[in-house]
């Protein structure tokens, strides 16, 4: 598709997100916070109201119709999940409550996996919450907690893993994506890498799944995550992916109803996969919805939001650089639309006030990776960053907006 039938075909997808048809003071509402969670479609939020008005009853355990209508939506959801991701069972998909949950219960239930010496690695870019688990996790087990360092153009020391990743590594977690720069990382050399140690590999896809085609099988790791807010779905919904081997071989996390087969003063029995993994009443609303995400990101097609957002990037980055003084991170071919920078001498937080008063809404500070930040030598950003229905003149105010708080702010 040409460049311009796709800006074309992408415009329309605006009117469908009614959060974004409104004004904040005063101004016409420009949402470039997409890397903190995305707007939702009308057909999501019409979902939640419809599961509410219609279907309301809890999930597998119920004998009447609507426990029945329900459970079967929300199973559903698991199926498409299966599909998107390619993943070999439908039971290979837990739901829980974000990446966040995610990780801690991946750290948890590899605890046994992990012996006093062994190494494990995560790399200097991650989410806090793809590092700090991890990091308790090595303390716990007297293991050493070791990471692959970011160079300063925001990219992996992929030499370095070559290097250090030996058969010591027994677990190797990191993102396809960065959220502080959007850089977009060689997952599938580092999956090799990792696997050839023989660790276990965990791919944090929250920043990737909006953007990419995700294929569990040609990727080959051992768990994928992601949470559905960044795909334009619910929030407190998580998905977590597991070779169903594994799953299956590895303990509980939490306990209570729904996760067990037999419990008795005398002991207790697990369910199978995946009602192992999820124990307690879900979000059943955010699961059901959820379906409605996956659908229109297979309608609108990752590619297509991909090279839209990609344009928007580099639209937004060459204005952005005609600002003196100003520092774009990560100014490299291979990212999604994040746009991360600073201007000299003013804090990005009064940018951000300055942004969102003019109606721009963008993220300041560290962005929950705190090491990352301390490898560039400062303690943040400004982070614009673009979903598939931002559009020319959506960064055309943002410059003008920016350009106008610099000028106040100097
Ligand atoms: C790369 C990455 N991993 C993990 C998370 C945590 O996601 P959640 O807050 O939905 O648990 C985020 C959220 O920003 C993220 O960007």
């Amino acid at each position: 598709m040409d460049n311009d039938t796709l800006q074309h075909k992408m415009r329309e997808l605006k009117t469908q997100f009614p959060a974004l048809n409104q004004t904040v003071y005063g101004r016409p509402l420009v949402y470039l916070d997409n890397a903190a969670t995305t707007q939702k479609p009308q057909r999501v939020i019409d979902s939640i109201s419809e599961y509410y008005s219609k279907w309301n009853a809890n999930i597998h355990r119920g004998a009447h119709y609507l426990a029945n209508a329900s459970t079967e939506k929300f199973e559903a959801t698991r199926s498409a999940l299966a599909e998107m991701l390619h993943a070999n069972f439908r039971e290979e998909i837990i739901f829980n409550q974000g990446s966040t949950d995610s990780v801690n219960m991946l750290s948890t239930i590899l605890e046994n996996e992990v012996e006093e010496g062994d190494e494990i690695w995560v790399t200097e870019m991650e989410h806090h919450s793809n590092f700090v688990p991890w990091q308790m996790l090595a303390l716990k087990k007297k293991a050493h907690f070791r990471y692959i360092p970011m160079l300063p153009s925001g990219e992996w020391d992929l030499d370095y893993a070559k290097n250090e990743i030996t058969d010591r590594a027994k677990i190797v977690a990191f993102n396809w994506v960065s959220n502080a720069l959007g850089t977009v990382n060689p997952i599938e050399e580092l999956i090799r890498l990792a696997k050839s140690a023989g660790a276990y590999v965990v791919v944090d896809g929250a920043q990737a799944v909006a953007h990419f085609d995700i294929n569990v099988q040609t990727l080959n790791c051992d768990f994928f995550l992601f949470s559905a807010h960044k795909m334009y779905g619910p929030t407190g919904l998580g998905v977590l992916w597991g070779k169903k081997e594994l799953l299956e071989k590895l303990p509980p996390y939490r306990y209570g109803g729904e996760m067990i087969k037999k419990v008795s003063v005398t002991g207790t029995t697990f369910n199978v996969l995946p009602f192992k993994y999820e124990s307690g009443t879900p979000n059943i609303e955010a699961v059901i919805a959820f379906n409605e995400s996956i659908s229109f990101c297979k309608e609108v097609g990752r590619e297509n939001m991909h090279a839209h957002e990609y344009f928007l990037l580099k639209t937004a980055t060459e204005r952005l650089k005609e600002i003196e003084r100003m520092t774009v991170y990560a100014d490299i071919p291979n990212k999604v639309g994040v746009l991360s920078f600073n201007v000299e001498d003013i804090h990005s937080a009064d940018i951000g006030t300055l942004l969102d008063q003019q109606g721009i809404a963008v993220r300041t500070g560290h962005h929950c990776t705190q090491p990352l930040w301390e490898k560039l030598g400062t303690t943040g950003s400004v982070r614009a960053s673009f979903a598939c229905y931002n559009t020319v003149e959506d960064v055309e105010l943002f410059i003008a907006a920016l350009n106008k708080s610099v000028n106040m702010l100097r």
